[in-house]
Formats: C-alpha cells, structure tokens, sequence
C-alpha cells in the first residue's frame, strides 16, 4: 500500500501537492474549491496590511508558446502584484476555510515592508486565523520591490535574517521563507533564513524575464498603455532551473525542509523535485493552464511512481538523488577510472581467452 501523506514540521499534508500562491488561491471561495477537488494544501495569494497601496495593471499576463502549436504554453510571465483585497476580509476568509476543512492544510504568503512592527502585526493577526503555517513572500520580483519589499529583500541575505527572525519570534506556527532564483548564489538567502529560525524554504518564486516584443507596435510586453516592465518567468520552461536552485538549497539546509516549485505539471515533473530534496511541491502556473483537476492525475501518478519502486511512503525517496552531485573534476576523474577499469577488464578477458586457447590446443595435442 503506497501511501501519499507526509508530515512536514509537524503539518500533516494529505499528499505533497500543494497549490502554491498566486491567483488559484485568490479567495475563499476557490480555496474551499481546491480542498474539496483533494488539494494537499494551499498556499494563498500574498496577503499585506494595507492593500490600498497595491495596484494591479489589466494586462499583466504574457505568454511564451511553442512554434508548431500556438495553443501549447511553454513559459509565462506575469507583472501581477500581491493580493489587492482588504486584509480584513482576507483574516474572515482564512479564518472560515481552516473551519470547514480542518484536516486541509492552508499556509498564508504574507509580506510587509521593511519594519518590524509591520511584520510582527501581520504574524499576530494572521496566524490567528488557524493557518497551518506561514510563508514570507521574500521574492516577489517586479513592483514591490520599489517600496523594498519581495526580491528587494530576498536579495540581501543580512535582510533576509533580520526580517525572518521578526517572522518567527512572533509565530506560534511553522514559518517558512520564500526564495527569489534572482541571485548570484542561490544558497545564500535560504541559508540565513535559516539561522534566523525559519522551519523551511519554498523555492523559486519567478524568474525576472521580458516575454518578447510586439513586431507590429514594437513595444514590449505586456504592454499597458505603450509601456512594459520585466516582469516573472513562470511554467514548464523553468523546471530545469528551479530543479537545480531546490537542490543546492536542500543540500545547504539539510535542517529545513523545502517546498519546491517551478514548472511542475506533472507527477513526473514533481517527483523529480522530490528526490532533490523537497518535501511537498507547489504549482501555480500549471493549475492556472491546466485547472484545479489536475490534482487527481498528480496523485495517480505519484501513487505509480511509488509502486514501480516499491516506495511505502514519500519519506522513502524524498532528497534520494541528492548525493549524485559532484564536482566536475570529480566526474573527469571517475570516467578516467571508469576507462582504465574497463581497459582492465579487457586486458583480463584476453588473458583468461589466451588461457583457454592454450588449454584447448593442449588437450587437442594430448
Ligand atoms: C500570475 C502569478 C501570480 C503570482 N503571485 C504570487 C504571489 O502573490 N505570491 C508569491 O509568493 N508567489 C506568486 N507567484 C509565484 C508562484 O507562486 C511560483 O513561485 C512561481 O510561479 C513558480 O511556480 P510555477 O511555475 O508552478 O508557477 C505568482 C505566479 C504567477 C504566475
């Protein structure tokens, strides 16, 4: 019997797939919808004290497609910021779905400027709706960081300490803080959140990226009203760069646990980032093209997975790929060895060869 639960930092997650934050937990109502399609958990849109200071632009959404099939989405970009819904409304609404699936699991991406009273008022108020844990959205890579919020901070790892250390000084629940792929070294800012405390890292927020250029107006996109920003790469194109961020956190963090994210659509793509490392994974884009029902084929090919090689539970192959990295000179000198063993091998297959010839044509002489 496979079976699909796992507990991380104390949470007991039905199965590891989580809706991660961004418009398929955009309220209440499409959080009940996710819980009762079988969603592990949720992470909401990124809730802050006062959404009047958040203004969304209509488009705010670009798209990548493939050449052959122009309906095909290999990589999205959005210039969407945090929820621009009252926080009180936000604190009912939590408060509510935590009531009517207790056994669901709901985390709450919260963000503040850069004062510490702000952070510790929207812990306090926060947690005490009944979330199961908090994420500190760290990462958030366009608008926000004008006002030194989002990547601004998950940039500067003596930031990332000071703030996360505000976060969990004030938490009664699992903190975990989220990462921006926009750095030099991705083990950085995950490593600090750490020694501030955090119980774990998510990983990666969106990749800063310009979608492409209209060739009729000329103007980059998404365009609102002639102008463009860069805005955040999201989708199946980045799967193979947040595969290796999530792995070069979770070998420099081996006490955190990690949720991992970036492109996954599949049970396969998922499982790929469960063996580097991560615990439960996150989806926002691929449940945004695919719908909320994608959940059930996660499970269904997760569970194969599983009874293909013969794992009883997630624990058993989360992180089992991990010691496979090295460094490049150690791979030179092991296909070396490699070489020299199989010229080895060669060299005794011939001799054992010459033996028996020699054995035969002395049997036949005999
Ligand atoms: C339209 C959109 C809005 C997003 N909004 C948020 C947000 O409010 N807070 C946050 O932490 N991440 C946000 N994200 C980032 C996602 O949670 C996720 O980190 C990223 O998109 C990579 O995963 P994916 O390829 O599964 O989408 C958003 C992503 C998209 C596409």
């Amino acid at each position: 019997m496979t079976d699909l639960s796992i507990c991380v930092n104390g949470i007991h997650f039905p199965n590891p797939f989580v809706l991660g934050s961004g418009p398929p937990g955009t309220n209440g109502r499409v959080i009940k919808r996710s819980f009762e399609l079988g969603w592990g958990g949720i992470v909401c849109k990124t809730l802050s004290l006062d959404h009047s200071k958040v203004h969304n632009t209509v488009p705010r959404y670009g798209k990548l497609t493939d050449r052959e099939n122009r309906k095909k989405v290999i990589g999205f970009q959005n210039i969407e910021l945090i929820s621009d819904r009252p926080f009180d409304l936000w604190l009912e609404e939590l408060a509510e779905c935590k009531a009517a699936y207790p056994d669901r699991i709901l985390i709450a991406s919260i963000m503040e400027e850069y004062e510490r009273d702000k952070w510790v008022e929207i812990v306090e108020r926060t947690q005490a709706t009944g979330v199961d844990a908090l994420e500190l959205n760290l990462s958030c890579p366009h608008g926000l960081p004008e006002r030194q919020m989002g990547a601004a901070m998950g940039q500067d790892a003596a930031i990332v300490e000071e703030v996360t250390a505000w976060a969990v000084a004030a938490a009664k629940i699992p903190v975990w803080a989220k990462m921006t792929p926009n750095v030099g070294d991705p083990r950085l800012s995950p490593e600090a959140a750490t020694r501030a405390g955090a119980d774990g890292i998510s990983a990666i927020n969106t990749i800063l990226c310009t979608i492409g250029v209209n060739l009729e107006t000329l103007r980059p996109m998404p365009t609102v009203e002639g102008y463009s920003v860069p805005g955040g790469y999201s989708g199946r194109a980045v799967l193979p760069i947040a595969l290796r961020h999530v792995s070069e956190i979770a070998r420099a963090c081996p006490t955190a646990s990690v949720s991992g994210m970036g492109g996954i659509e599949t049970a396969e793509d998922a499982v790929q980032f469960m063996l580097l490392g991560a615990s439960t994974v996150q989806i926002c884009t691929g449940a945004m093209l695919r719908g909320y029902e994608l959940i059930e084929e996660l499970c269904l090919g997760l569970e194969a997975f599983m009874e293909r090689h013969s794992f009883a539970k997630v624990e058993d192959f989360v992180g089992k790929s991990l010691p496979f990295f090295t460094t490049h000179a150690d791979l030179v000198q092991r296909q070396l060895k490699a070489k020299r063993d199989k010229a080895g091998e060669v060299e005794r297959d011939n001799m054992w060869r010459g033996d028996i010839a020699k054995e035969t044509d002395s049997l036949v002489t005999d």
